[in-house]
């Protein structure tokens, strides 16, 4: 009998372990996903999580600004993301005098609290299946683009009979790579003002050289409100607007977690490409991620050097070294997963297995020419993905006088036609290079040009800095002053956009377009394989690939080995903060405040039992960018920490999530308190909370 029980707890555990991982669509968590959960130590029904008639947690979860996620934490619409989420708002009110970047930002009161033009939150209402609907008309004998026409329109008419108010918005998105539609019921506010933010050297410790990386000891948060009109719904900024009361909020835990705790991680995440055929992962991985990760590290060298050694460039690149740098350590993280973890040659087993599933039911005349046809379509892809990637990286994301070139380049080519087009283009472009000279430094910009270029083309003259307006904002204004015809005439007198138009109009014309011809039949054959894979193996764990829509993922909090020998703890402390500490470093700095008080113990109610506050854990959730700031919750649904970030040898999970080395970085929610309340003395806001103690009941 008793080894029968040991039996049966060894299988149930051995099965729970497997159950891990997935981005599950909310509304739909009802059976496996909630026996799932269960069985992991959580105490919720599918109907806490997401209830369309009843107030649930999914009304607490917010997408921040389209790009991360945020949580509701009182009642008086306070909310919690990311100190990396709010980096653009916290640097855009910060100057060489008030340096919140540095310094941290707190308001007292709300009249302190700061407007953001542009940033909004957005919640979902309603989550519905409306797949027959859309697909209604579309037949096995039509072209992929006849599919797509009448795929859009009959969206848009679903759309258009859906009942909203007025403050709501509808969208249709696309999941199981075209295989189901949903429809979301959205409401979007606008008036998010800036609340607290821990100075860099706690919201950004550890920086570049630990991101990514456990053991992890940055307090990675910040804190906003969100403000709504006299009725409660969503409004344009305006002083009058009040604090949005929430139809739910999150009550924080001061009971912690300890390892295996049941965690559910609640947001928005991006992207991901759980499936793959094996010469994609290997494309990716052995040609597509070093490409890039080259022209990013060669851009890198510069800023950091320069960040080093001025202030006042530190200040104007904080933002796009930390935008450049996280995907280039993530892609080398991702390439060493994939290596270690064999996922092609685990991929290539998957498809044996498939491909004999295909003929033991007789699927192989309908199914059995994906394979052999996407090996033939990368190997045409793969060049051509490079090079408009590789163009992307120098023209979009790492040289700003390209950038500005393209941008020119882009009203150009949308004026041709008529004047009324190239007002609008000017004005466009007009915005963008007030952006980009916000923050530049022409020094830096030429510097990064120099060691960039070379790795795009043999085509290199710096000298072109010496002969263009674009490096200075005054004279990029002149030049684009008068007439369409003038103005034009001018820009291709300009020596920079003289250099960069061939290479803009080779990548338009050709590199482009013929990525966009050699993707296109990937697209549509990636779509037929998800639905052979459904159909040859029924019962393997289909979750739908991230994109951009609410999701639940769970797990345990969990330790991990790395590497031979190596052990993880699943969570960091105070005192491993005191470990890293480097007196003036740019990146190990610790506050002097800080330090005061963890010599002094004086930690309030935020120390664990053995009198240590935690600051980062780790766990089993399957998360990608666009998490970042998600609530981790507990089994009763009170918040008990932020996501911000996946262990290295995990970043692999956006191809191939593994159960053994993948994990999310969460920061402890006690460690975000003991920073607002001990170290800000922000006690307001810890009073406006719902602070409590679920496991002493
Ligand atoms: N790696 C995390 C994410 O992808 C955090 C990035 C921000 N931190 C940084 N040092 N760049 O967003
Ligand atoms: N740091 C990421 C984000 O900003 C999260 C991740 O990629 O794990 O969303």
């Amino acid at each position: 009998m008793k080894l029968l029980k040991t039996l049966l707890v060894l299988f149930i555990t051995m099965q729970v372990s497997a159950q891990q991982g997935g981005m599950w669509i909310p509304s739909l968590l009802e059976g496996m996903n909630e026996d799932e959960m269960t069985s992991l130590g959580s105490k919720l029904t599918a109907q806490d999580i997401y209830d369309v008639n009843n107030s649930s947690l999914k009304d607490a979860i917010g997408h921040f600004n389209g790009g991360c996620t945020t949580e509701i934490i009182s009642d008086k619409g306070l909310i919690l993301t990311n100190h990396h989420c709010g980096f653009g708002q916290i640097q855009s009110h910060s100057s060489l005098e008030n340096d919140y970047l540095k310094d941290g930002f707190w308001a007292m009161n709300l009249d302190e609290e700061l407007p953001n033009e542009g940033l909004f939150v957005e919640f979902i209402v309603s989550i519905e299946d409306v797949t027959e609907r859309v697909f209604s008309g579309v037949t096995d004998g039509m072209s992929e683009r006849e599919k797509q026409s009448i795929i859009d329109r009959n969206s848009n008419s679903v759309q258009q009979q859906t009942k909203t108010e007025a403050w709501q918005n509808t969208k249709i998105k696309a999941f199981y790579k075209g295989n189901q539609y949903f429809l979301f019921v959205t409401e979007r506010f606008e008036d998010i003002r800036l609340v607290g933010a821990p100075p860099s050297s706690i919201g950004k410790f550890g920086s570049d050289t630990d991101n990514w990386v456990f053991p992890r000891h940055t307090g990675d948060f910040s804190m906003f409100r969100i403000y709504a009109d006299e009725n409660n719904h969503p409004a344009k900024y305006s002083k009058s607007n009040k604090p949005y009361k929430p139809k739910h909020y999150l009550p924080v835990s001061l009971d912690g977690i300890e390892e295996g705790d049941f965690t559910l991680v609640f947001g928005f995440p991006g992207r991901t490409n759980e499936y793959l055929p094996a010469v994609a992962i290997e494309h990716i991985t052995k040609e597509f991620n070093p490409s890039n990760i080259a022209i990013r590290e060669a851009a890198l060298k510069v800023i950091d050097a320069n960040m080093k050694t001025s202030d006042a460039v530190r200040i104007k690149y904080a933002s796009k070294q930390a935008r450049i740098a996280n995907a280039w350590k993530k892609w080398i993280g991702e390439n060493q997963g994939i290596e270690k973890s064999n996922a092609v040659a685990n991929r290539k087993a998957f498809e044996a297995k498939y491909t004999q599933a295909l003929k033991t039911k007789g699927l192989e005349a309908k199914y059995g020419n994906i394979l052999p046809e996407f090996d033939k379509l990368y190997k045409d892809f793969a060049d051509i993905n490079i090079k408009r990637r590789n163009f992307i990286e120098v023209f979009l994301v790492t040289n700003e006088l390209m950038q500005m070139t393209f941008r020119a380049f882009q009203m150009e080519m949308a004026t041709n036609a008529n004047t009324q087009n190239f007002e609008q283009a000017k004005a466009t472009l007009i915005n963008r290079l007030k952006g980009i000279h916000k923050n530049y430094d022409v020094g830096v910009d030429k510097d990064v040009y120099k060691a960039v270029m070379p790795l795009y083309t043999n085509a290199v003259d710096a000298s072109i800095y010496e002969n263009t307006a674009f490096t200075n904002l005054e004279s990029a204004l002149k030049l684009l002053e008068g007439s369409p015809k003038e103005v034009i005439k001018r820009l291709n007198k300009d020596a920079a956009y003289k250099y960069a138009k061939p290479l803009m109009q080779a990548f338009a014309d050709k590199i482009d377009a013929q990525f966009q011809q050699k993707n296109a039949p990937i697209t549509a054959l990636q779509k037929q394989y998800m639905k052979a894979l459904m159909e040859a193996l029924p019962d393997a764990r289909y979750f739908p690939d991230a994109n951009s829509t609410l999701r639940v993922t769970y797990g345990q909090v969990k330790g991990y080995s790395p590497r031979d020998a190596v052990y993880y703890q699943p969570v960091s402390y105070l005192d491993g903060i005191m470990e890293k500490y480097i007196a003036g470093d740019y990146e190990f700095d610790v506050p002097a405040k800080l330090r005061d008080l963890y010599i002094a113990k004086d930690f309030g109610q935020y120390a664990d039992a053995n009198g240590k506050v935690p600051v980062c854990f780790i766990g089993t959730n399957h998360t990608t960018g666009g998490n970042s700031g998600s609530p981790a919750i507990d089994a009763e649904g009170n918040l008990i920490g932020l996501n911000f970030d996946r262990v290295w040898e995990g970043t692999m999970s956006d191809m191939n999530y593994d159960p053994e080395i993948c994990r999310n970085i969460m920061v402890d929610l006690r460690y975000v308190l003991f920073i607002i309340d001990k170290y800000a003395g922000a006690t307001h806001l810890i009073d406006e909370m719902k602070l409590v103690h679920p496991k002493k009941k």
